[in-house]
């Protein structure tokens, strides 16, 4: 049987808020492909693609002839499927590490806080590529904050999805969870969100996905969630400069264990 388990639903809110998030982590993701990766691509796989943002960020920073996102929402592989149709979509459950296309790169963002098992999946996607291919990771290391508000919402985020068995800040684990892998690059960088745009990032969950989550709802009234909800969407709506919170990314190349150039 066929099933969603991305922890923030896949609803219009969420496609929206994903396009949000792709206007910001989009060009850093591009560059740090354009810099890194210098060898001819011309096939690319994006794992947990959702709507498609990365997988049209990834086909155009690496010029792929063959662009193929990967996903289990089917929500998500239609709107993607309409938003770009240059690209193929297909559902596949990455989990199930036989994937349908076999890439010179295969990429993923914000997908190995939803998953277990996370070395053996890279040591398999690794060993799927073609001759020298690169699987690229760009993954949530840590988000800094002394704000109440953004940390109220970050501890419920956390909580939930380590209630799932997987974790938000998955990239803080993979230097030791992929030791010995044939690490290319690796790198974390610090990038500081103004505040109404991290609110906008968070404030769509709190509206929809908590409202229906029981771990949320045994741990929250209504009243403490509206209470988040409200400063969220104050924040998001009052267009500041003000910056008082700080994402961590680490991003990762592994090579192909026969890659000789
Ligand atoms: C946070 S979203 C990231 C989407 C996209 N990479 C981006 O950054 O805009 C995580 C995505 O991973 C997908 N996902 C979660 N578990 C998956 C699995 N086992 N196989 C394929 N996709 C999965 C979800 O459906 C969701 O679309």
């Amino acid at each position: 049987m066929k099933e969603t388990r991305y922890t923030f639903g896949d609803t219009i809110t969420a496609n929206e808020r994903l396009k949000r998030i792709a206007a910001f982590f989009n060009p850093l993701a591009a560059s740090f492909i354009r810099e890194h990766v210098h060898t001819t691509i011309t096939s690319v796989a994006d794992l947990g693609c959702g709507p498609g943002y990365t997988t049209d960020m990834l086909a155009h920073a690496t010029n792929a002839r063959y662009v193929t996102g990967l996903d289990i929402s089917e929500n998500f592989l239609d709107a993607a499927r309409q938003n770009f149709t240059a690209y193929t979509f297909i559902y596949h459950d990455v989990r199930d590490t036989n994937l349908p296309v076999k890439t010179d790169l295969v990429y993923f963002r914000f997908l190995l806080s939803h998953l277990k098992n996370i070395r053996q999946l890279v040591e398999d996607w690794t060993a799927s590529l073609n001759p020298s291919g690169y699987i690229v990771i760009d993954e949530l290391e840590d988000i800094y904050t002394d704000n109440k508000f953004f940390k109220d919402y970050l501890s419920v985020s956390d909580g939930l999805i380590k209630s799932q068995g997987a974790d938000l800040y998955i990239g803080k684990k993979l230097n030791e969870e992929l030791d010995g892998l044939n690490i290319f690059k690796n790198v974390s960088s610090l990038l500081p969100v103004k505040d109404s745009q991290a609110a906008e990032w968070f404030y769509p969950n709190t509206i929809s996905v908590w409202k229906d989550e029981p771990w949320v709802k045994d741990r929250l009234c209504p009243s403490e969630i509206n209470c988040i909800s409200q400063y969220l969407l104050k924040t998001s709506i009052n267009k500041t400069e003000k910056s008082s919170i700080t994402w961590r990314m680490k991003k990762m190349i592994i090579r192909a264990r026969d890659t000789k150039n």
